[in-house]
């Protein structure tokens, strides 16, 4: 069954026919020429193709298109402009420094997970190595992100090359240059 969808895509609105089997990430790519999410395993294994969706980050390849009707979906490549000024994000910045640009394959969905993160820290939820799930402040308060903290949020985006050392070396330059920069 088709259904008539609008997304709101990196600022942008945008109308597509879907069928009600088509995935998020099928319609973004195949209908709307959108590519900077990548299909990696199409399977909910690799974190290549995921985005920011009304804000938070998810697996385009594990959620249908029709269910989003309306909604806002940031892509690695829209980063910039949904911000306000067209240019590159603090984290993709941090990337280049860094160098955590790796593979046209994985890199676009490590910078929106690492977008993502950042606010869920920074909005106090935790992560399965947080120790301390009652900070002064709670239950909002930011949780510190250590390298440990940097690697679990991290974990569901693979790299087949294993070389996440810079990875977290630019998600740390993010944190420390401007705690809420996200
Ligand atoms: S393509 Fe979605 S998790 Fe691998
Ligand atoms: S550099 Fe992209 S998968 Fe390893």
């Amino acid at each position: 069954m088709e259904h008539r969808i609008t997304l709101r895509v990196d600022g942008t609105e945008r109308s597509v026919t879907v069928d009600s089997r088509t995935t998020l990430l099928d319609a973004l790519r195949e209908r709307l020429g959108v590519t900077s999410p990548k299909k990696g395993c199409d399977h909910g294994q690799c974190g290549s193709c995921t985005v920011l969706l009304e804000g938070r980050r998810q697996l385009a390849c594990l959620t249908f298109a029709v269910a989003h009707d309306g909604d806002r979906v940031v892509t690695a490549q829209g980063l910039g402009e949904v911000r306000g000024d067209g240019g590159l994000h603090p984290v993709q910045r941090a990337f280049i420094e860094q160098d955590g640009f790796q593979c046209g394959y994985c890199t676009p969905g490590q910078v929106c997970s690492a977008v993502g993160m950042l606010d869920e820290a920074e909005a106090g939820h935790p992560s399965h190595v947080t120790r301390d799930l009652m900070p002064p402040g709670a239950p909002d308060s930011p949780v510190p992100l250590d390298d440990e903290e940097i690697r679990e949020r991290m974990s569901g985006n693979l790299c087949r090359c294993g070389a996440y050392v810079n990875i977290v070396a630019a998600v740390r330059q993010t944190v420390t240059a401007s705690p809420g920069a996200s």
